[in-house]
């Protein structure tokens, strides 16, 4: 059974043979489970945006390949066109992209690419809307007469739509207060949960990554520095913090009462965690 996405050997140079070149990925090596929930961390400019922008042939690789289905995307024409629709890529800021005179058709806009019938679009668009929480009612407007948050969701929204295999987000959540970045997270969750998909998101939010994913994947450089699940990644705290991540703020305060003696678990990375730590403690934490 071939992965849903593999990296084999990927290499990307920017600027190739000037001498500006640099390999903004170098050589990582990569293997996708159907259904996983990967998190990709790592520091600004460590290459996590150009490996993902390869996983629907937005980009070619310099070197090495990239399997969707155990096929080389960029085996002939056709195939690399069947990746567009096959993995789907929500870039940062996708509200940006937004284009069409209503939300309804930039939500139709990838289904209509895969010439689907009519009917089923609309289908597309009204469960894709839907399970975003935008009402029948927005798909008739402007996605300029929408506001912030809005915007983001039509745009998500547009990406679901066409249904694909694999759901790429990269900072979903940037530029959300917390109340949005926290919406956002749940209803990534149970978008995975629902349709099975395989999703990888990349973020800055060591927590949001710690209560979504099942590994999570650290560059560092251009390469794969670590990978592995929650646990095994963010108790290496010295060595992220060598490769400027920081474990989230409840790591670090569990940490330090565990230290004072009291005895919580220090293998604490959400909030959620938390509570859940200081309720096993007794009736004086109940939240
Ligand atoms: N279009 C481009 N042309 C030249 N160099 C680029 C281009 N895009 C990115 N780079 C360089 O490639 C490297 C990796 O950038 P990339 O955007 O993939 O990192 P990132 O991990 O996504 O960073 P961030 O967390 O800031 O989004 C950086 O050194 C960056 O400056
Ligand atoms: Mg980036």
């Amino acid at each position: 059974m071939s992965y849903a996405i593999e990296a084999i050997g990927l290499t990307h140079y920017y600027a190739k043979g000037t001498q500006q070149q640099v390999a903004a990925v170098d050589h990582v090596d990569l293997a996708v489970e159907r259904g996983e929930l990967v998190g990709m961390i790592g520091h600004t400019g460590s290459g996590k945006s150009t490996l993902i922008s390869h996983f629907n042939g937005l980009l070619k690789p310099s070197e090495g390949k990239v399997l969707v289905d155990g096929v080389d995307i960029w085996r002939d024409k056709e195939t690399l066109r069947q990746s567009r629709f096959k993995v789907g890529l929500c870039f940062q800021y996708p509200e940006y992209q937004l284009f069409e005179e209503t939300v309804y058709k930039d939500i139709a806009f990838g289904p209509g690419n895969m010439k689907l019938p009519k009917e089923e679009i609309d289908a597309r668009v009204r469960r894709a809307a839907e399970f975003v929480g935008l009402t029948p009612a927005l798909l008739e407007k402007s996605p300029f007469d929408l506001s912030g948050g809005e915007k983001r969701r039509a745009a998500i929204a547009g990406v679901m739509s066409m249904e694909p295999e694999v759901l790429i987000f990269d900072e979903p959540a940037a530029g959300l207060d917390p109340r949005g970045r926290k919406d956002l997270m749940a209803l990534i969750r149970s978008y995975r949960a629902e349709t099975g998909s395989t999703v990888i998101i990349v973020s800055h939010s060591m927590e949001d990554i710690a209560s979504l994913a099942d590994r999570v994947v650290v560059m560092n450089h251009a390469k794969i520095a670590m990978q592995g699940t929650v646990d095994e990644v963010y108790s290496q705290g010295d060595a992220l913090r060598e490769m400027g991540l920081n474990v989230p703020d409840i790591t670090e305060i569990f940490a330090r009462l565990h230290a004072q003696g009291l005895p919580v678990p220090t293998n604490i990375y959400t909030v959620a965690d938390g509570v859940r730590a200081l309720q096993a403690l007794g009736g004086r934490w109940r939240a």
